[in-house]
């Protein structure tokens, strides 16, 4: 079992300035959470408690104030600072005490997903042994995605960074689960063109061995990679949508932990004063 997990929550945030010039993209709202809140909930529904939150230099502070140690989750957040972009697999050089000898799963700190089934196919993943696998999403305009070509037994035979050609419509989202070996591949790898480690190159290491896997998220699921303003509107108004209409909210992190059986009443108290008077609030109290 996979139990622990990196949040890469850095980035230069360029497409969205100047909202990111002062604040990091990952604490910006998507509708009435910030985005953080979402992808570390995918984690913990993956049942991984053991969490590195990887940030930018200088904006510790501020992480903490909303996510200070994961004691009202019942879990454990560790935080380290990347000094700078260096690319993706970059995580696992700033994350390598943190991985020790174990296995880990890797979420882009800008990553939204939802859907049936995807807390048991997240289970699944996490049972990963050897090698790495990769979740896989259908896309209308590949061109613009890291995408994957793979064969019946979903094993990966082809990957490309934003290809001109047609290869696949299967685009590489930001949810990854490796074997240890990936902390020595990482650090094998040279920048790119664009002077940052790619994680295609990455991969493409387990490729070579034939230890590339996917999981496809199939139509019943949604991925939105939250990267640009009209991402982070467009998937405000989807979480809007189904929130308002169910009631229930996604990526509330602290009722995804009383469910897990992590924590308690008492902590659900604690983190409605945490809180304060809010909406957010609110729901806690109905929880308990
Ligand atoms: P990107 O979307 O590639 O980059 P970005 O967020 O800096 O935005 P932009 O392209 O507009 O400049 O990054 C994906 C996620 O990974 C995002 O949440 C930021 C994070 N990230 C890091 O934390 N460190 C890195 O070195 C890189 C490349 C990304």
């Amino acid at each position: 079992m996979i139990k622990k997990g990196i949040i890469l929550a850095g980035g230069k945030g360029t497409r969205m300035s100047p909202l990111t010039k002062a604040v990091n993209k990952q604490l910006l709202p998507i509708y009435d959470k910030p985005l953080i809140f979402y992808p570390l909930s995918i984690l913990m529904l993956a049942k991984i408690k053991d969490i590195l939150i990887i940030v930018n230099k200088g904006q510790l502070n501020q992480y903490k104030k909303l996510l200070p140690n994961g004691n009202n989750l019942g879990i454990k957040i560790t935080y380290l600072e990347q000094d700078k972009p260096r690319g993706l697999p970059d995580a696992f050089v700033v994350g390598n005490k943190f991985i020790e000898k174990e296995n880990v799963a890797m979420i882009l700190g800008d990553n939204f997903f939802y859907g049936q089934n995807l807390t048991s196919k997240l289970l699944n993943n996490t049972k990963l042994k050897k090698g790495a696998r990769v979740v896989l999403h259908k896309v209308q305009k590949p061109e613009q995605f890291g995408v994957a070509k793979i064969d019946k037994k979903n094993r990966i035979i082809n990957i490309k960074e934003k290809p001109k050609k047609y290869l696949s419509d299967l685009a590489i989202t930001g949810l990854y689960f490796f074997d240890n070996k990936v902390v020595d591949y990482a650090k094998k790898l040279k920048p790119s063109k664009r002077g940052e480690v790619e994680i295609v190159d990455l991969l493409n290491f387990y490729k070579s061995k034939k230890q590339l896997s996917a999981d496809i998220i199939g139509r019943g699921g949604a991925w939105l990679d939250t990267g640009s303003i009209d991402d982070f509107y467009k998937t405000s108004a989807f979480v809007s949508a189904i929130e308002n209409r169910q009631g229930l909210k996604i990526a509330c992190i602290e009722e995804i932990a009383l469910n897990n059986r992590w924590i308690n009443k008492k902590h659900i108290k604690k983190s409605i004063k945490f809180y304060g008077n809010c909406e957010y609030s609110k729901y806690l109290s109905k929880l308990i």
